[in-house]
């Protein structure tokens, strides 16, 4: 399986690079892109400078490379996962903007009819970024909030995280241990 993921802006970023963690343990091939405050947030947040993320990542690109392979829609992947997405993204993505990679593996992403994931974190939520995240889901966009249920009785952090990491491997369809699930 070969995926791309993006880290953009938003706080909870932990949720990258945990994902990033999980799909390296899994074996799954990553390509990776971070916008330029996806980079401050990880650093901010997460004490972890660029070349530590991509580290984790198979591949990884610059978000200004628009020739990169994962622009192109040519390029065969099994989709794409923003975690976290801003609303800044949330916006470009919904507008067909691919000005910066992140976008362009977006919009590429929906055009070849591919899984995209997003894990936009932001509150309150005003109307412009609920239509913005509507007209995604209506175009089969997964629209997954960065709000983990606690059904599960999370004991730290990390249990919290991979309730999330655990859903989103759910719907890209990687079978994975990161969380009990309900009635097993
Ligand atoms: C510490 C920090 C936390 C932020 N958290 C959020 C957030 O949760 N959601 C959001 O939409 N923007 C958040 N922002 C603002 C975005 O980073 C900003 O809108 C930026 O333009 C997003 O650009 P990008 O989409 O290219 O990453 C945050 C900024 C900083 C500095």
């Amino acid at each position: 399986m070969r995926l791309t993921v993006a880290i953009t802006g938003g706080s909870c970023a932990i949720y990258g690079v945990a994902l990033l963690k999980a799909l390296e343990q899994l074996g799954v091939e990553t390509h990776l892109v971070v916008s330029r405050m996806g980079e401050y947030v990880v650093e901010h947040e997460c004490n972890m400078n660029l070349e530590e993320l991509r580290s984790l990542a198979s591949y990884s690109y610059d978000n200004n490379d628009l020739a990169a392979a994962i622009a192109s829609g040519s390029f065969k992947n099994d989709g794409m996962i923003i975690a976290p997405c801003s609303m800044n993204t949330v916006a470009a993505i919904a507008n067909g903007i691919s000005s910066n990679l992140v976008g362009r593996a977006a919009d590429v992403t929906i055009k070849e009819g591919r899984k995209l994931i997003i894990l936009p974190r932001e509150t309150p939520l005003s109307v412009i970024h609920l239509e913005n995240m509507l007209k995604l889901a209506k175009i089969g966009v997964k629209v997954m909030p960065a709000s983990p249920g606690f059904y599960h009785q999370p004991q730290t952090i990390g249990d919290i995280v991979n309730i999330i990491v655990g859903r989103m491997l759910d719907q890209i369809g990687i079978e994975h241990n990161l969380m009990k699930r309900w009635g097993e």
